[in-house]
């Protein structure tokens, strides 16, 4: 059971942040902050609520927020303003220990650049996530077995990443968030470096795991094919501003502007 609330998110890098924020709530565009101020507005007044169980999609194009955004989650990155709440808690107030305990147990994550521990074989990077919770090693081992079976990897437990393919690669990335089971799933363009069959496999997997298990999910795509396959809803946003959400098929009959219809229009 978990709600995610973005509130009012601000993010800006750079010294004078409070400053840029007086200039971006005046009118200021992220193109004229970066010229004039040599400030980079990351998330510009974003406010989204995301529901228990939902699979919801961010698009937009490179440098748009998405990463920003739901680096938020987990703590990784602070806010310049404004709340992040989980099931109510205010997650950008965590530290220390409580932090820690919130990212081990609420949140898992899985990126594009698979990010797997290269000298352990595919049941110890599952295992591992695992363990350092302080499970006992028999849960640990049971769990891990089975996510790596539930992904279709059962019998490479004894590879190593390099051995494996990206799409198999992705797969131990994948069970290694599921094992977790944890509430919320986060990934950050996951399938982006796949050639397009294993992607496409990949999304199917996906789709299969989504009827399986109840969670909620947050997925990065640039790939509208991909988002309209996988979303229950979906948003986009644009230069760190939040331009529309909807269903997918809310969206492409109504784009809000013309940036969402060059989105929406461009698969076709
Ligand atoms: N650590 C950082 N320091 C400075 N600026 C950053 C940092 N992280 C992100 N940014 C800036 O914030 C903006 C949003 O970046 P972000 O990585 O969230 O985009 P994105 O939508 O995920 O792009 P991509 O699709 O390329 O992954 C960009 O202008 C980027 O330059
Ligand atoms: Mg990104």
């Amino acid at each position: 059971m978990s709600d995610v609330v973005f509130k009012n998110i601000y993010k800006i890098f750079g010294d004078k942040e409070l400053k840029a924020m007086e200039l971006l709530r005046k009118g200021k565009t992220k193109k004229k902050l970066l010229e004039d101020d040599k400030l980079v507005v990351g998330i510009n007044n974003i406010s989204l609520k995301i529901k228990n169980n939902e699979f919801f999609v961010i698009m937009g194009l490179s440098g748009s927020g998405k990463s920003t955004l739901i680096r938020h989650l987990n703590g990784l990155i602070k806010p310049t303003a404004g709340k992040v709440l989980v099931d109510k808690q205010d997650v950008t107030c965590l530290k220390g220990q409580e932090l820690l305990n919130f990212r081990r147990h609420k949140v898992s994550m899985v990126f594009q650049k698979f990010g797997l521990l290269p000298h352990k074989n595919v049941l110890e990077n599952v295992y591992y996530g695992l363990k350092i919770r302080g499970e006992s090693k028999e849960e640990c081992l049971k769990k891990a077995n089975k996510w790596i079976e539930v992904v279709g990897l059962s019998g490479y437990e004894k590879s190593y990443p390099a051995e494996l393919s990206g799409g198999m690669q992705q797969r131990v990335g994948l069970a290694r968030a599921l094992a977790t089971e944890t509430d919320i799933l986060v990934m950050d363009e996951p399938f982006s470096a796949l050639d397009p069959l294993i992607r496409a496999e990949m999304q199917n997997v996906t789709l299969d795991l989504k009827e399986k298990m109840k969670k909620t999910v947050i997925f990065v795509t640039h790939d509208l094919d991909e988002a309209i396959k996988l979303a229950d809803r979906m948003a986009i946003l644009k230069d760190g501003e939040l331009i529309q959400v909807g269903t997918p098929s809310e969206i492409i009959s109504n784009p809000a502007d013309e940036y969402v219809k060059s989105f929406v229009g461009k698969d076709k």
